[in-house]
This record gives C-alpha cells, sequence and structure tokens, in this order.
C-alpha cells in the first residue's frame, strides 16, 4: 500500500515536471492562425458551456419584446458588434477573419438563451476577442443588445440599417411613425428618408 502511494506520487510529480520544462520550452505554438487539436477544442467547448449555464441559471429576464429595447440595443449592435458578429448584408470582416476562435454569426445564429447570453455580454469569455462589455455598459443597456440579437436573424439589410442608423439620429423615439420603413420595399423612400439623416449613407 505505501509502495502504491510512492509510485503514484513519483509520476504525479514526473508529469507535473515535465509540464513545466513544456511550458518553460517556449515549443507551443500559441498563434491564433494554429488552430487546437479536436480534443483539446472539444474539452474547451464543454468547458465553456457548462461555465455559462452554470453562471448564468437563476437569471431574471425581462421584457425583450418591448419596441423601444430593441431599437436601443440596435444602435449598439450596429456601433460595438458588427465587426466581428456580422449583421444583414455584412457576410465578413478583416477583423472576423482573423479571429480564433471565430465569434459566431449572430446575424443569422441570433440568441437561444436570453440568460446566457446576456452573461456572456456583460462578462466576456476569457481567451477569446469576447469582450466583457459589463465593464462600460449597466445591465439595461445589455438587456437591450440581448433583445435585438434575438430578432436580428428575421431582419433584412434594409430593416437593420434604418433601425441602426435611426436609434443613432435620434434615441429618443422622435421617429417612430416610420417604424414600417424598412419592410415596405420601397427603396427610394428609404434613402430619401436616409439622406435626411446625413451620416446614414455616404451619397
Ligand atoms: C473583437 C470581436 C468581438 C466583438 C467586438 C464582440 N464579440 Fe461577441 N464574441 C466574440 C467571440 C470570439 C465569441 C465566441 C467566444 C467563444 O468561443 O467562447 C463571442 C461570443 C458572443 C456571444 C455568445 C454566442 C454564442 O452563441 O455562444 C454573444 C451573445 C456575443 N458574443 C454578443 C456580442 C455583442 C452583443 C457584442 C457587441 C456589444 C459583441 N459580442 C462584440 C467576439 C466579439
Amino acid at each position: 500500500m505505501k509502495k502504491t502511494i510512492a509510485i503514484v506520487l513519483l509520476v504525479l510529480v514526473l508529469a507535473g515536471a515535465a509540464l513545466a520544462a513544456f511550458v518553460l520550452s517556449g515549443s507551443y505554438d500559441i498563434g491564433a492562425d494554429r488552430p487546437h487539436w479536436a480534443l483539446t477544442e472539444r474539452v474547451i467547448d464543454v468547458l465553456r458551456e457548462r461555465s455559462i449555464e452554470r453562471h448564468a441559471d437563476g437569471t431574471t429576464v425581462p421584457d425583450l419584446d418591448d419596441p423601444q429595447r430593441i431599437r436601443r440595443g440596435a444602435e449598439h449592435y450596429a456601433e460595438m458588434c458588427t465587426s466581428c458578429h456580422l449583421a444583414p448584408g455584412l457576410h465578413g470582416t478583416e477583423l472576423r477573419e482573423g479571429l480564433y476562435p471565430q465569434p459566431p454569426d449572430l446575424s443569422t445564429h441570433g440568441v437561444h438563451d436570453p440568460a446566457e447570453a446576456f452573461w456572456v455580454i456583460k462578462h466576456g469569455v476569457k481567451l477569446t476577442a469576447m469582450p466583457a462589455w459589463g465593464r462600460s455598459h449597466d445591465d439595461a443597456a445589455i438587456w437591450d443588445m440581448v433583445a435585438f440579437v434575438r430578432q436580428l436573424p428575421k431582419m433584412d439589410q434594409a430593416t437593420f440599417e434604418a433601425m441602426a442608423g435611426r436609434a443613432a439620429d435620434d434615441g429618443h423615439g422622435g421617429h417612430a411613425h416610420h417604424h414600417g420603413e424598412g419592410s415596405d420595399a420601397d427603396h427610394d423612400h428609404a434613402d430619401a428618408d436616409a439622406g435626411a439623416h446625413d451620416h446614414e449613407h455616404e451619397h
């Protein structure tokens, strides 16, 4: 019995020393253009899923169907998220191309679990490019983004741009009567309207 314990301890010490030697040697390729082994990737996936599930558990989800909330979220999303998570009509960016892990395309993927999305947006994800937006935004602003991203896969480019552009011009709902403009396919009208808010399009 004592001998077994001694052997187990020796193996552990040797394994620890081998690990330390590997870490210190610098032979690990930490480049973002060299993917993990499939097994490592699998382990990280499970670690992330379980961590997010557990930390998001018990979160109270507010009303995410409020149109004002969705509109405020659109403004934030257009400003801070499209370079990594894309948008209707934006199918790739140079920033996103170089990232590992690749940020999910939220314009098609949306969010499936609002509490988990809230947690990820607020806290970010270590060793990925996903920032902790909770450092700079309060919970209400983060729920606005969750509410918006939930709707995003249903939006076409015109709807998205109208919503994001209008929200950036005027966050006070003064243009709420234009609500149907993105979906009415009347492009001349949409463009003329956008032209009035001059930074929406660059013509
Ligand atoms: C610099 C790139 C970058 C920016 C900017 C960014 N993200 Fe992310 N985001 C990521 C990456 C990378 C992941 C995947 C992390 C992982 O693999 O665990 C991610 C994951 C997420 C997820 C989880 C998706 C899922 O299904 O697992 C959500 C939700 C999310 N981001 C929302 C946002 C929102 C909202 C913004 C803007 C406020 C934003 N992100 C800005 C890189 C970014």
